[in-house]
């Protein structure tokens, strides 16, 4: 069976409806989360589920339950579903109501909604590395708020895709700010450079990983802006997130990063982020 959680009862997917007068429907007004499952286990639950609730907090909307709550009935999700490998994909909107900007008069209860997914890692990818194109960020000023209005990211995704590539790495003007669906990561002399977590950008669980795993084993990092000069003249380029782990950068705007070889930072980091998995998660087959 397919199953899908809604408002705390899971039923068939088939069967799980959202009413048309849903303001996640008509205003996006929601936000969401994507949690990696391996080995039927979630990764860094915590954070995820922290930041649904910091999402929510940022936009005033009410969740009718506790992180431990969802927690519970997620993990009850993934044994339901028998996923071993893949994701939850779960949105909270701010409920039903006739259609009118500000907030409904009345408390109407948010809609919750997950779901899960079987999927692969991409492990050819993550071999071989991506291609990238660079497109102007004309998303709105709280990019931190995972929220479900996604347009300024569909549209940077979609040019990426029409031009053959993975992945869009946006910029504000000269400064690089991140993936349309992903944090980048640049790579100069030994050093590793990324965007600070400001209202720019979303701050990445997997980024934070990462940052984690470079403190830990001495490798160098930093968190600050960096430039399309920078990006362009940078040893090596990777990308983070949830689906994509620590994916290297082959290609940016047609031009070659590292002669079109992931490189040996990026390698070190996949390493280490797959031995974090293993520690979290168990073995990964
Ligand atoms: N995207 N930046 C943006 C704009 C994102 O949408 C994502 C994740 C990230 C990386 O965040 P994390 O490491 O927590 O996955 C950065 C998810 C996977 C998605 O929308 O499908």
């Amino acid at each position: 069976m397919n199953w899908t959680l809604i408002n705390g009862e899971f039923v068939e997917r088939s069967n799980a409806k959202v009413d048309i007068e849903d303001r996640g429907y008509q205003f996006g007004d929601g936000i969401y989360e994507v949690i990696r499952v391996y080995n039927g286990k979630m990764f860094t639950v915590k954070e995820h589920l922290e930041r649904f609730f910091r999402s929510a907090e940022s936009i005033s909307m009410s969740l009718e339950f506790t992180i431990e709550q969802l927690a519970t009935q997620l993990q009850e999700l993934i044994v339901k579903s028998n996923l071993k490998l893949g994701i939850i994909y779960m949105q909270a909107t701010r409920g039903v109501a006739p259609r009118t900007h500000a907030f409904p008069a009345q408390n109407v209860p948010s809609t919750l909604v997950a779901y899960t997914k079987e999927l692969e890692r991409p492990l050819q990818k993550l071999e071989n590395g991506v291609q990238t194109i660079l497109v102007e960020d004309i998303r709105w000023l709280r990019c931190d708020i995972k929220s479900l209005n996604l347009l300024g990211n569909v549209l940077a995704k979609q040019k990426a895709s029409e031009n053959g590539c993975y992945e869009a790495i946006q910029s504000r003007g000269q400064e690089v700010t991140e993936g349309s669906s992903s944090n980048i990561f640049i790579i100069k002399d030994g050093v590793i450079y990324t965007h600070a977590s400001d209202n720019l950008i979303l701050k990445g669980i997997t980024k934070d990983v990462i940052l984690n795993l470079c403190v830990d084993n001495g490798i160098q990092v930093e968190e600050r802006t960096f430039t399309k000069e920078e990006l362009a003249a940078a040893d090596e380029v990777f990308l983070s997130s949830t689906t994509s782990e620590v994916m290297p950068v082959i290609v940016i705007d047609g031009n070659a990063v590292n002669n079109g070889e992931p490189g040996l930072v990026t390698r070190k980091l996949q390493a280490l982020f797959e031995a974090e998995i293993t520690r979290q998660c168990g073995t990964l087959k």
